[in-house]
């Protein structure tokens, strides 16, 4: 079982709500009425459930099978989305916490970027390459921890993770920092060459600091 599948099966979704749309897309929620979305790498579907309650028309897609089976939605499948079998394109493609997982990401960003309708979106929320002395600081801390839970059984893991929790961050955050196999750190210029190349151009940035939050538009 993947490390994905392992979280999705056995930690609870992660809340959230309508307020984190807002910030990161700064549209009105009434835009995502009869939208068509798809919430690329969904997970358990905490995004998707929130684009179903706006009334848009939501697909969830993820490579993990625990995750999508978790998908309260009902447009859910497992796709690897550097291999989008969908022959549709979409007002907007969410994409959460996704992209800095896969190693080959400028083939990923190529494809999520041909599913955009001409004139409609592509949201991004990507780890950003340290600025601070702290954030270099949390990244070292990341890779030690690592380092000495490498050949740990991801039961203790998720044990580790929970004693973390109580005093920083939530489960899934230290459970993302220490066990998926790939974590690239993004500038944003560096995520917008890549997209420019695909013809998409930046209009919102922002985000906590840890995280680059930007949406293109086709
Ligand atoms: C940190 S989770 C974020 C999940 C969700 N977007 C959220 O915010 O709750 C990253 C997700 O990306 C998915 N993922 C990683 N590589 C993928 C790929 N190539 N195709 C589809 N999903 C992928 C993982 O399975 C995982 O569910």
């Amino acid at each position: 079982m993947s490390e994905f599948d392992y979280q999705w099966k056995n930690i609870p979704c992660k809340p959230t709500d309508a307020s984190v749309i807002q910030r990161v897309t700064k549209l009105p929620l009434a835009w995502f009425k009869n939208k068509t979305i798809l919430d690329a790498g969904a997970g358990s579907g905490r995004f998707s459930k929130i684009f179903s309650e706006l009334n848009a028309n939501v697909v969830a897609c993820d490579i993990s099978f625990e995750g999508i089976h978790k998908c309260q939605t009902s447009n859910r499948i497992v796709m690897d989305i550097m291999h989008p079998a969908l022959n549709t394109t979409f007002d907007m493609i969410w994409s959460y916490g996704v992209v800095h997982h896969i190693q080959q990401y400028e083939i990923c960003l190529a494809q999520l970027s041909q599913l955009v309708k001409p004139g409609g979106y592509l949201t991004l929320m990507v780890y950003r390459r340290p600025i601070t002395a702290k954030m270099f600081a949390l990244y070292l801390c990341y890779g030690l921890l690592r380092q000495i839970t490498k050949y740990w059984s991801s039961e203790a893991k998720l044990k580790l993770c929970g004693k973390l929790s109580i005093k920083f961050a939530d489960v899934h955050g230290w459970f993302d920092a220490i066990n998926p196999c790939f974590n690239k750190l993004f500038t944003l210029k560096e995520c917008t060459n890549i997209l420019h190349k695909n013809g998409l151009t930046p209009i919102t940035y922002g985000g906590p600091k840890m995280h680059i939050e930007v949406m293109f538009k086709k």
